[in-house]
Formats: structure tokens, sequence, C-alpha cells
């Protein structure tokens, strides 16, 4: 397995384009299931993750070809069941229930299981599907969904931890060729909700308020081919920025949504960071200093969980006492004892991470378990003094496009050490 070293102490410079969000090419790959017609998706960012869809979309029976960051995918005849083999490696997978049940009727796909940040329940993606007539089954690991027609209806999706995003995009993309019309209340309002809603509609669907918390979708009766630009990814935007700030360097973020960036943008101020705009880019530095922040991971437009990671990590430099809250996914704390490995003085006391920064941090060897764990240990590294080396990379390739390279590009002594 792969491994960054990591000479820390530079701080960064100079400009860093923003890929394609993960999060929201997944489902809207899995929404090309939906017609019989050629679509093309436009900014996909080369990650694994994007792979191992393409690879799933194949093995359910589309034709998928990759030039450069277009994907184009025709899935002109498929088949409704995906393999525990297929599905396991990553839990997105799950958002090809929706589309397949749409186009087919009937779906089956193995449960997901749960992964090191927490359960990963379906409960809300079935009980989506169940509010459109379908019948659930679970047996043997595998669920199957399966109606004569499914037929629009009213849901509501509001889970212990508020809203669900993958669950919201699989209603809206079982919905869409449902006969009738379907209200999804305490919708997930994530922009990459929308850019699934909008690649939909692009395909001919009907769908109304995305974004918000209730979404309207009128069934039609097919959709037909679309081409589509993927929104940037908000993610990898937050994490550059929270690597400047902790490097006390400027660097320019081109190509980010600051709109999508709100919750972000406000706590980096809050600790003392500069966020200037021009036009579309973000041009980010630490101020004179640092303080602390107190942070809780919430459903958007709140902070992400996907940011609390590389938060944690800026607030281990903060002087003073942070608190990290996390709402989301209750086990997503594995980064705490691999920052601790690097001299951070971090405690959990339940859903809360108390952060008592200020303290230099120094290189180490550290074990990367998920991938925004993982983003926080390199953007710490580049922060620490030495060397820091992070196993395990791969969980880095699943969501960040060449992070290493565009890191080198910014001035950071980072390399790549592939295991042969
Ligand atoms: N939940 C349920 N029942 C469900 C579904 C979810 O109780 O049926 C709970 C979850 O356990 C969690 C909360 O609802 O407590 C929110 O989970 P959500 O369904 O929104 O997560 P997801 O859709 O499976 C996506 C992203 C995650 C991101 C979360 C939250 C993709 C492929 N994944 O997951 O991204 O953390 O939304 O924003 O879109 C990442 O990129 O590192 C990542 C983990």
């Amino acid at each position: 397995m792969d491994s960054f070293l990591i000479k820390g102490g530079v701080p960064l410079h100079g400009e860093v384009e923003i890929s394609g969000a993960k999060n929201a090419v997944l489902p809207i790959m899995a929404a090309t299931l939906l017609t019989n017609e050629p679509c093309v998706i436009r900014r996909v960012p080369n990650l694994s993750d994007v792979r191992f869809m393409a690879q799933i979309l194949e093995w359910l029976g589309a034709k998928v070809k990759v030039d450069g960051d277009t994907v184009h995918v025709h899935a002109k005849k498929i088949k409704g069941h995906a393999d525990y083999d297929l599905v396991r490696k990553m839990r997105g997978s799950i958002c090809i229930m929706g589309p397949l049940l749409g186009r087919l009727n009937k779906a089956t796909v193995s449960l997901p299981g749960g992964c090191v940040i927490g359960a990963r329940p379906i409960n809300l993606h079935l009980k989506a599907f169940e509010a459109l007539g379908a019948k659930i089954r679970i047996e043997s690991g595998y669920v199957e969904a399966s109606a004569k027609r499914l037929v629009g209806g009213p849901m509501f999706l509001g889970g212990r931890a508020g809203s669900t995003v993958l669950g919201t995009a699989n209603a809206m993309m079982a919905a869409v060729l449902a006969n009738g019309v379907t209200t999804i209340e305490s919708a997930a309002c994530e922009p990459e909700v929308v850019d699934v809603a909008n690649f939909l509609i692009a395909m001919g669907a009907k769908i109304q308020g995305a974004g918000g918390p209730t979404v309207t979708i009128t069934g039609v009766k097919a959709l037909h081919g679309a081409e589509h630009n993927v929104i940037p990814d908000r993610i990898e935007a937050a994490t550059f920025a929270i690597a400047a700030a902790m490097t006390n360097g400027q660097i320019t973020i081109k190509g980010a949504r600051a709109d999508h960036l709100h919750a972000v943008i406000d706590k980096l101020q809050e600790a003392g960071v500069v966020v200037d705009h021009r036009g579309s880019d973000m041009i980010v530095r630490r101020g004179t200093k640092l303080k602390p922040s107190d942070v809780t991971t919430l459903p958007y437009p709140g902070f992400p969980t996907d940011v609390q990671a590389q938060m944690m990590a800026l607030m281990t430099m903060s002087p003073g006492i942070s608190i990290i809250t996390e709402r989301i996914f209750e086990s997503r704390f594995m980064h705490v004892s691999e920052l601790t490995r690097l001299g951070a003085d971090i405690q959990i006391e339940g859903p809360s991470a108390i952060v008592k920064g200020g303290k230099p941090l120094s290189g180490a060897p550290v074990m990367a378990s998920d991938l925004r764990a993982s983003a926080a240990l390199v953007i710490a590294g580049l922060a620490a003094k030495g060397t820091t080396q992070v196993n395990r990379v791969y969980h880095l390739d699943r969501g960040y496009e060449q992070m290493d390279v565009k890191l080198r590009k910014l001035g950071a002594r980072i390399q790549r050490i592939e295991e042969s």
C-alpha cells in the first residue's frame, strides 16, 4: 500500500484547481442507469471511488468510456442485481438501488454493512422505496425491492441524525419514473443532492425544491440522455483552505463554490483565518493569530462532517481549548489517536473532542483509517516539524484527486512512496 512522506514546515503558496465533487458524481453516475440513451458527465475526478462506480455500472450491463475527466455511460440494457463483492468496496454504491428500482421495478443489492466512521444503516432508503409502493425483502445479506409499478406518494426521510444525503438521492432517482407525485419531507439540502436533481432534470425529470427540505417529484414516462458538468468539490476546497492556514501560507483556490462553504468559511474566520473572494476564486491565509473555535457537525447548511477531522487538525494549532462535536457519524474520531502521535492534546468525551491547542506538532509515522481522517493527517504533517509518514493512503485516493501532486505544486515537500 502506498504512503506519503511529508517534510513539514513549508508554507503553501500558489494556486490550486478544485476537482469535481466525489459525492455528487457517484449518484450522478448511478442516475445514468435510468435511461437507455447515452449520457455524458464532465468534470469527473479521477478517483478510485469513481473507478469502482464505473465497474459497478459495467457489471450491471452499461458501457462506460472514460476520456480524461469526461465519462460516457450508455446503459442500453441492464440487470438489477449487484453482488456483495461489488458493493462492499464502497458504501456509496447503495445509490444504484434507486435508479435500478426506478427503471426495472426491481433491484437486488447486497447490504453494504458498516465502516470505520460508524454504522451505515439504510433504513431511510428502504422507507423511501416502501413509500413508493415497493415491497422490501432482506435475505442472505441482500436487500430486494420490487413493485409492479412504483407509485408516487409522501415520505418523511428524517433520521436520528437528521436528513440522509444518499437516501434523498435514492428516493429522487426511484421517484422520477413513478406514477404520480412524490413529496420528500426532511430531504437533505446538500449541494450534491441539488447536482443530482439538476442532472435528473436535464434527463427530463420533473423535480422541484431540491436544495430545500421539501422536494416534489412528478413522475414522467421515460428519461432521455443528458450532459452534465459536476459541481466543484466543497470538501476538497475546505481541505486545501485549512492546509494553507495550518502551514501559514497563502493560496488561491480556483473554481471553488464559496456559496457551498458558508459554515466552513464562518468557522475558519472565527478561528483567525482570512478568506477573500475574487470572482469564483477563494484566497486563503492565516491572520495574525489562530484562535480556538467550537464546531458541531450538522447536515447542510451546517458544518460538514467531512471537514471535521481537518478542522480538528487546525484546532491543534490554535492556542486555547476547542470543542469539536460530531453529530452525524458516531465513530468518526479515528484521526484523534493519530493526531496525538503528532503531539496533539485531544480527549474524547462522548460525541465531543476537546482539543487543547497551541503545542507545535512534530512529525511521526501515522496510519490513515478513513478518507477524511487521512486528509487531516496529511495537512497536519505539512504543518508539523520534521518528517511524517502517512501510511495506507489508498483511503485518500478514494476521494482526493492527486492530492500529493496538487500539494507539491503549492510548494509542499510531499512524496508518494509506492509499495512495490
Ligand atoms: N442514516 C440513517 N439511516 C439511513 C441513512 C443514513 O440512520 O438509512 C444516518 C447515518 O447513519 C448518519 C446520517 O444518517 O448518521 C447521515 O448519513 P447520510 O445518509 O447522509 O450519509 P451518506 O449519504 O451515506 C454521504 C457522503 C458521506 C458524508 C455523508 C454526510 C457519499 C458517497 N457519501 O453519505 O461522505 O459524510 O453523506 O454528509 O455521498 C466522505 O466523503 O468521506 C463521506 C463519508
